[in-house]
């Protein structure tokens, strides 16, 4: 292939990811993790794949970083992921020392790649990332919002009993549960759902998309959700590797947007070969105004904890 992406953290996230990427024959994996073993073994297990699954894309595993060298993206998902009764922000202290370390040697080695942060909490990661890069803004991104999306489109599809290809959904703001979920630009085959359902039933549909992770963690017991988390990565990672152009929610750097300030955010961005190549700006009634509001106040608040930890 002649594109390389490479996954840091071989666990379920990471794992599931090298193997869409792979499986979509979009580039050439690296898959890194801090256990012996664990991405060598995981690589060559994918690999073997390959024949079955037709495609040949290479996969290698490390547990170094030279084998990295040039990637076009890096999607980083190393960490601790939750526990039943843990919140994403409970992750912080741990998760910080981790995300820093892998950005400074991901970034030695791939200074031109476009950073994807997967590791929770994750609005605060980003900036965890972005600091230790110093990247320019547009190359360092994280994914939330279109798996919060795709989980609102999942309970739409399922309460009209449509086909989820003819949904869309936007969700807004940090990734937590203060999430913005936006039922006005959210549609079955271009009808508003407000046109299709009743507030209440909305309203119900909108707690579930904010309290999805925490659904999916009370379910396994041992983990968090990562099909979905590992698919919309690699949304994301398809739209920049094939310049696709597509407007995504993802967290942001925001300078002024949304009359947000020095804060990674959720909104619609155009991802294509530089990564975030504009911000849209939508108009939000007051009502969402202030849920956006707050849910920024939330992840100042991360960045604050952040600060002391430094
Ligand atoms: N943004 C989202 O929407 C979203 C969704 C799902 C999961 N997550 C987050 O993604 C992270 C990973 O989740 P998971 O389910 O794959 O967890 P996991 O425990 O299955 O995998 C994490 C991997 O990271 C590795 N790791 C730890 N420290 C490392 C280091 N310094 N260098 C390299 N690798 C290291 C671990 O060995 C492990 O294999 C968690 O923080 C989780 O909360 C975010």
């Amino acid at each position: 292939m002649d594109k390389k992406v490479t996954v840091v953290g071989a666990g379920n996230v990471g794992a599931t990811a090298a193997q869409r990427l792979a499986e979509k024959e979009l580039c050439d994996v690296v898959l890194i993790d801090i256990i012996e073993g664990v991405p060598q073994g995981k690589a060559l297990d994918l690999a073997e794949a390959a024949p079955i699954e037709k495609h040949d894309a290479r996969l290698t595993g490390s547990n170094g970083y030279e084998t990295s060298e040039g990637s076009d993206i890096v999607i980083i998902t190393a960490g601790i992921p939750r526990k039943p009764g843990m919140s994403r922000d409970d992750l912080i202290s741990t998760n910080a020392g981790i995300v820093k370390d892998v950005t400074l040697k991901v970034s030695e080695f791939s200074p031109n790649a476009v950073l994807i942060v997967v590791s929770n909490p994750l609005d605060a990661m980003c900036h965890v990332t972005y600091e230790a890069s110093g990247f320019p803004k547009n190359r360092v991104m994280g994914m939330a919002g279109v798996l919060d999306s795709a989980r609102f489109r999942t309970f739409i599809s399922m309460e009209l009993d449509v086909s989820v290809e003819n949904t869309t959904a936007f969700v807004l703001g940090g990734h937590g549960d203060t999430m913005v979920p936006l039922p006005r630009y959210s549609t079955v085959a271009g009808i508003p759902i407000t046109e299709l359902m009743s507030k209440e039933r909305i309203d119900a549909l909108v707690e579930r998309t904010a309290n999805g992770g925490a659904e999916i963690v009370g379910l396994l017991k041992t983990g968090s959700a990562f099909y979905a988390p590992a698919s919309a990565a690699v949304e994301m990672a398809e739209s920049i590797l094939k310049d696709k152009k597509k407007i995504l929610p993802c967290a942001a750097y925001l300078e002024g947007e949304y009359g947000i300030n020095d804060l990674f955010m959720g909104v619609p961005v155009k991802l294509g070969t530089n990564g975030i190549e504009e911000i849209i700006e939508i108009s939000l009634t007051e009502e969402e105004k202030a849920a956006f509001e707050k849910s920024a106040d939330a992840v100042r608040e991360l960045k604050t904890v952040l600060k002391k930890l430094a």
